[in-house]
């Protein structure tokens, strides 16, 4: 059986997903509100600028991959409109059902699906835009997910994905004594969890930097690939096009 990684333990490939899940069942309740805190509001300026990128426009066909609690896809149906369609999913029902009740909350009924990103249930060529925010770590088979993305977009259709990444060198001291030391305790005191906000830490340390992911995702099929770095590289952008 094929190890990989779940942050810095090795685990069994087939007990990533399962773990993972954990995760995100635990932390699902205090999603938003520890995104605010522990980015210091910084996701929602990131998120602005994906959808400022991804250009989606009346009629478009969206599909938001593990959407978790609807900040794209809610940005992105404002968008698309009327005549388009944004699709949420995600493979952990508890983030999507958080998201789903935002939604509502907004005047929003997207189509909301339980779906693993690496083995996505729509036919090939079927969105325009398809994103990713966040969940690319999570995900065991990286490479198969990134095919997925590829197959089901439409030829000149765009994918976008958000994720952390490698920051520049003069904040990797500050970034790693906030990563280890604050943001496990944060975790504790607001959401009870010290251990899934040390998994955040630990999985953003092992998800490639910006250079290894273009040169990934130009593997798995997408013509043009390009990336821009925020704030000093703490998230990255990475916008390719199927050509
Ligand atoms: C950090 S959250 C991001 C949520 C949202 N996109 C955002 O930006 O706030 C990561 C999400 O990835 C989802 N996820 C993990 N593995 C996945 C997979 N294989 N397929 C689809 N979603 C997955 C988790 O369930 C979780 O909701």
């Amino acid at each position: 059986m094929s190890k990989t990684h779940f942050g810095f333990e090795s685990v069994e490939e087939r007990d990533k997903a399962r773990r993972v899940r954990g995760v995100f069942d635990s932390v699902a309740p205090r999603y938003d509100l520890m995104n605010d805190l522990m980015s210091l509001g910084l996701h929602r300026a990131w998120k602005a600028f994906t959808v400022l990128a991804a250009d989606v426009r009346p009629g478009h066909r969206v599909l938001d991959i593990a959407g978790g609690t609807g900040d794209l896809a809610q940005a992105f149906a404002k968008k698309a409109g009327p005549t388009g369609m944004v699709v949420h999913t995600d493979i952990n029902a508890a983030m999507l059902g958080v998201g789903r009740d935002r939604l509502l909350d907004a005047g929003l009924v997207l189509p909301t699906l339980v779906c693993d990103g690496e083995k996505l249930p729509f036919a090939a060529e079927s969105f325009d835009r398809v994103s990713v925010g966040f969940g690319l770590r999570n995900m065991t088979h990286k490479d198969l997910a990134l095919a997925e993305m590829n197959r089901v977009l439409k030829p000149g259709g765009k994918l976008l994905v958000l994720e952390f990444s490698k920051v520049a060198r003069p904040l990797e001291k500050a970034y790693d004594w906030y990563s280890f030391s604050v943001l496990p305790r944060l975790g504790r005191m607001v959401a009870g969890d010290e251990a899934s906000y040390r998994y955040l830490a630990e999985s953003i340390r092992m998800h490639p930097g910006q250079e290894e992911l273009k040169a990934m995702m130009k593997k798995c099929g997408f013509g043009h690939v390009d990336y821009h770095n925020l704030t000093g590289g703490v998230a990255a952008l990475h916008v390719a096009i199927k050509c």
